[in-house]
């Protein structure tokens, strides 16, 4: 018991993040060069945006100058007479101002989610295209995490940055070229503290991207170990893994706060340094100022516009700073998005495929060799064989030779490293990628899901089929019955990943769905394994429905479903070693009579002889059925 939990805690440590496998650092300029092409449809808009990005600091600029006058020309001479009109431009700014501000808000929230919804949605489309090795090697928590936060990260610094950094940069443009205009000897003294604001900022933004790329990747690392745990929940709950689960979580998510409250410490630690140079600055200028005042040469509504613009001119001084914190930290997510779009899709559709339409389903496997990416032994090696149009072959060897790696090269989802397949004589290179797996059919060892009704998981099989089709084909598959005793029948929920559901009925509704896509080449891959031996034999019957009139291949070692088959194809390490009909095998006394006879040996006899009663009396029903 404590090393079962031991095993799972260790299993645990396994999966916990490696921070070395940050994705790639990405400089700025890059991420804009990788972008920007994406902001090109909105250029007008982003045009409006910097436009009225301008327009704001100028009247900024100018309510502060009203703000001097009004000093200068009403508070000290006591005058009324320019209350009125000043008073009135104050109001004319405003609403101006507001109504500016109004069109820039929105316009800038317009594009951030139009481009936010581009991104995602090329992310989302380019994931659809990734090699299945892709997502059986990353962890599926963190790639959400990059098609959710991080790309809202990312398209909102995108489209508000540029403007922003514009506005910013000319407040301060207009109001140092306002402090000269007012007193160039008191702007140059209030300038001396501008280096060391550049200093610290400099300083911020690189601790700020250090920890940002390690809070990006450590949200990745959260959501993998909810997915992860939430998704193996049968696992965790038979082998006592909740505490060690619980903990894992715990730590990760622990790790998650303190990388956040550093960020939030810097950050938070950033503004008092600041304020303090800033005061320290003011009060230079207010005793210079204030000697000024008194000999004359400046006026008190010149001294305190240039002290709001002093003021005010740390803003935007602060903004930018933010910003480019904000930018470094972008950037942190930015790498992670461009690490995901820069992996490249297993197989590429020629310009002008070859239209394949409704093929006849004849197969050739011609000298195929593959190798999966990263390993150092081919998979297979100079594997030939040929299927009829409606042939049925069954490719057997022992775990480990091959066999689910050639269903998938059928289905292209890897090209050949060498050979090549053929289906109605075109290399599965040059046919349309789309019409290849129309053709071709797939029955895996564990059908997958989604979690929707009885009726739309057949129905994925042709979308568009109509409900007398989806009935006729679980009636032939033989799932029916069962389905009809479900709660709500076809509108049956059938849980995530069909988990409501047993192995049998899985299967049955498997194959319900790939009657409804008659496809003219049928791949099966173990499909009764798993089930006892009534089911099994129950699933036979739906199975040789779903073969008929159609090239299949099975992958099995239930040896009725062999003997379902004209030829077989044996494999082992990846080669072809024997070929034949099972009579043929047998008689010659090679891996495949090995392995028949092994499997009796294992003491599985009552087994089979059980099924064999089981098909026999099924086989005598058939022609009824058929
Ligand atoms: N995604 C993968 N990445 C790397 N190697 C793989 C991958 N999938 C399979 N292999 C390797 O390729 C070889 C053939 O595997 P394959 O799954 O085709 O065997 P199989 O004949 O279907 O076995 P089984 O009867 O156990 O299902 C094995 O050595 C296996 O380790
Ligand atoms: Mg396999």
């Amino acid at each position: 018991m404590t090393s079962m939990r031991a095993a799972i805690q260790k299993f645990m440590r396994m999966a916990e993040i490696d921070t070395t496998s940050l994705a790639p650092t990405v400089s700025l300029r890059e991420v804009i060069r990788r972008f920007w092409p994406a902001l090109r449809p909105y250029r007008g808009r982003l045009a409006v945006v910097l436009v009225l990005a301008m327009l704001g600091p100028l009247l900024d600029t100018l309510s502060i100058s009203l703000y001097g006058r009004l000093v200068d020309e009403v508070l000290v001479p006591r005058q009324l007479a320019m209350l009125g009109p000043i008073a009135g431009a104050y109001i004319g700014l405003t609403v101006v101002g507001g109504l500016l501000g109004f069109g820039r808000s929105y316009l800038s929230a317009w594009i951030t989610e139009h481009l936010l919804f581009d991104l995602r949605n090329r992310l989302f489309a380019h994931l659809q295209t990734l090699p299945l090795e892709f997502f059986e090697r990353s962890r599926l928590g963190d790639t959400v995490t990059r098609v959710t936060d991080d790309i809202d990260e990312l398209g909102e610094f995108l489209a508000t940055g540029l403007a922003d950094g514009l506005s910013h940069l000319l407040k301060i443009v207009f109001f140092v070229g306002a402090l000269f205009y007012i007193d160039a000897r008191l702007a140059v003294i209030s300038l001396i503290v501008a280096p060391p604001f550049w200093f610290i900022g400099r300083r911020f933004a690189t601790r700020v991207k250090a920890l940002a790329r390690e809070q990006r990747a450590r949200d990745g690392a959260v959501t993998a170990i909810v997915e992860e745990s939430l998704g193996n929940a049968p696992l965790v709950q038979a082998y006592n893994g909740q505490a060690a689960a619980t903990t894992h979580f715990e730590r990760e998510t622990r790790t998650v706060m303190a990388t956040q409250l550093a960020l939030e410490r810097l950050r938070a630690g950033y503004a008092p340094f600041v304020s303090l140079i800033e005061v320290g600055g003011m009060l230079i200028v207010i005793g210079v100022g204030a000697v000024d005042l008194a000999e004359g040469r400046i006026t008190l509504g010149g001294l305190l516009a240039f002290l709001a613009y002093l003021s005010q001119l740390y803003s935007p001084v602060r903004g930018l700073n933010r910003l480019w914190g904000e930018a470094v930290a972008t950037s942190a997510a930015a790498e992670r998005v461009i690490e995901l779009m820069d992996h490249q899709p297993a197989v590429v559709e020629l310009a002008d495929p070859v239209p394949l339409d409704r093929g006849v389903g004849d197969i050739i496997f011609d000298g195929v060799s593959y190798r999966y990416p990263g390993t150092t032994q081919d998979a297979l090696t100079d594997v030939s064989f040929r299927l009829a149009p409606g042939e049925t072959l069954a490719l057997v060897g022992q775990s480990g030779a091959g066999k689910s790696t050639a269903t998938r090269l059928l289905l292209r989802l890897d090209d050949p490293s060498d050979g090549r397949i053929l289906i109605d004589g075109h290399d599965l290179r040059a046919v349309s990628i789309t019409e290849l797996r129309q053709n071709v059919t797939v029955l895996p060892q564990e059908a997958l899901f989604f979690d929707v009704t009885v009726r739309e998981a057949i129905a994925y099989g042709r979308l568009g089929a109509s409900d007398r089709e989806i009935v006729e084909a679980a009636q032939a598959a033989g799932a029916h019955q069962f389905i009809e005793r479900l709660v709500d029948g076809y509108d049956t929920r059938i849980g995530q990943r069909g988990r409501g559901l047993s192995g049998g009925q899985r299967q049955r509704l498997a194959i319900a769905r790939a009657l409804l896509r008659d496809a003219p080449v049928l791949v099966m891959d173990e499909p009764t394994t798993g089930l006892d031996n009534e089911n099994a034999t129950q699933i036979l019957e739906s199975i040789r429905r779903l073969m008929e009139g159609r090239t299949t291949i099975i992958v099995s070692h239930d040896l009725h479903l062999v003997r379902e088959a004209t030829r077989i194809v044996v494999l082992e390490d990846g080669r072809v070693v024997e070929e034949g009909s099972h009579d043929a095998l047998m008689m010659s006394n090679g891996l495949y009579a090995r392995l028949t006879r092994a499997r009796r040996r294992d003491g599985q006899t009552t087994r089979w002889s059980d099924r064999e009663s089981g098909v026999q009396s099924v086989l005598s029903r058939l022609p009824a059925v058929l």
